[in-house]
């Protein structure tokens, strides 16, 4: 049945109020929360950070006073959602499970949208960014084992792989290159449009809980990790924004980011089986159906014109998970090697020109090696090789991709070289 939020009824925005025991109090268990639960309780907390930060900076923007008002009423509501849903994560689950949640989302969630998004160069992006998340999620997966001690599987559950992908020291590209073309505001549909706010929403979420926990630990090595992936996904948010149109106003921009928000908690309600999560994501739909409500009020008296243009008349998902290793290992075949090209198109790597932009970055940060592959130097060195979860066909083919993958220039002197691939392949990984 068609869901159309400008039709359905919200909680009024005097109801929307909550106590500290309301907004505080809930949490989850992290030996018995399905992985799935946990990945749309990461993405919804992003999703509530962008939709507060969004509504400072329209505060800061506008001089009509109804919408100062209206912003000034809801941001607190934002906030305190993004509260109740952040801090349902239990005070024992380390940074670093934590951290393989976050990577576990961008994987599954990128691919789904994959799949969904009706745009093929916005596809193609998504593509691109997915293989760059699924080498984070095995980087971390090692530090997972050696400073906690545990599997990759006490989080990911076996539904998403871990295994080398396009390899982390060559996500550093010149920022100048990462911008990306934008689509045509009066062509894209509300899927992309959501879609890509969607997935800003989740990779600046990544990105800022790096920067907040990344010197949890005392390793220095992990301290670098984290700042070497932190940095790729400030380059991740700047990719995917680059994909919208600039031209959209402020209050084009505001009744898309309820739109998102009333899609993404449909989505996760529809999903959700966790009784405590389902009532969260029931009791948060009815708000945005409200805030969603009064920006297209505002749209109309101030765009002079209907907001269905542009969120049409009914939800779309743009956040379903399921396990995506079957789509992740076909585009880990075919685009391992892809590259950033200068005219906002994709190159390979026998074709990037030898004053490829990106060169020059990877060059200069990598000067003293990249942390993302002496971990896997280490992990070696203590267990003779690294954690890999993945089919047998995938297993079997790590050094293949990674020679497919190697640059000509811009690799650290630290790599680990299909040969050394190769040679870990041999042995079996103990847990103990
Ligand atoms: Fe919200
Ligand atoms: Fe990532
Ligand atoms: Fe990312
Ligand atoms: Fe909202």
């Amino acid at each position: 049945m068609k869901f159309n939020p400008l039709k359905e009824k919200g909680i009024p925005l005097e109801k929307q109020v909550r106590t500290w025991h309301d907004i505080a109090s809930r949490k989850y268990n992290k030996n018995d929360v399905d992985c799935y639960s946990r990945t749309r309780q990461i993405l919804m907390n992003g999703i509530e950070v962008e939709a507060w930060n969004f509504k400072h900076n329209f505060a800061r923007n506008t001089s009509h006073q109804d919408t100062s008002e209206f912003l000034a009423q809801t941001k607190r509501i934002e906030d305190a959602q993004q509260t109740t849903i952040n801090w349902l994560a239990p005070c024992d689950q380390s940074v670093l499970e934590t951290t393989l949640g976050y990577e576990q989302v961008a994987v599954d969630l990128t691919a789904w949208m994959a799949q969904n998004e009706p745009d093929k160069y916005v596809k193609e992006t998504f593509d691109f960014g997915l293989l760059e998340d699924f080498d984070h999620l095995y980087r971390y997966a090692q530090w997972a084992y050696m400073i906690h001690g545990i599997s990759p599987d006490n989080i990911l559950q076996g539904n998403t792989d871990v295994m080398l992908g396009r390899p982390t020291q060559n996500h550093h590209n010149c920022n100048i290159i990462r911008l990306r073309k934008p689509y045509d505001k009066s062509k894209a549909t509300p899927q992309t449009k959501v879609n890509i706010l969607t997935l800003v929403a989740g990779e600046q979420q990544t990105h800022n809980y790096y920067g907040e926990h990344g010197f949890a630990y005392g390793s220095e090595l992990l301290r670098e990790t984290y700042a070497e992936i932190k940095d790729v996904e400030e380059e991740h948010v700047t990719m995917y924004e680059s994909l919208i149109d600039p031209t959209e106003s402020f209050y084009e921009k505001l009744l898309l980011h309820e739109f998102t928000e009333v899609c993404t908690y449909h989505n996760c309600y529809e999903d959700e089986e966790n009784e405590k999560l389902k009532a969260i994501w029931e009791e948060f739909l009815a708000i945005e159906i409200d805030h969603l409500h009064t920006a297209a009020e505002l749209f109309k008296k101030y765009e002079k014109r209907d907001p269905q243009e542009v969120i049409g008349e009914e939800v779309v998902h743009p956040c379903h998970f399921e396990s995506q290793k079957e789509y992740v290992g076909k585009i880990l075949n075919e685009q391992i090697d892809k590259r950033l090209g200068t005219d906002k198109d994709y190159l390979y790597v026998k074709d990037l020109p030898d004053d490829w932009a990106s060169y020059e970055i990877q060059k200069t940060v990598g000067e003293d090696g990249s942390p993302s592959e002496v971990t896997i130097r280490v992990i070696a060195e203590q267990k003779e090789r690294d954690i890999i979860l993945a089919s047998d066909e995938l297993k079997n083919n790590v050094s293949k991709l990674m020679k497919k993958a190697t640059q000509k220039d811009g690799m650290t002197e630290d790599t680990v070289t299909p040969e050394e691939y190769q040679e870990m392949s041999k042995h079996e990984f103990l847990m103990s």
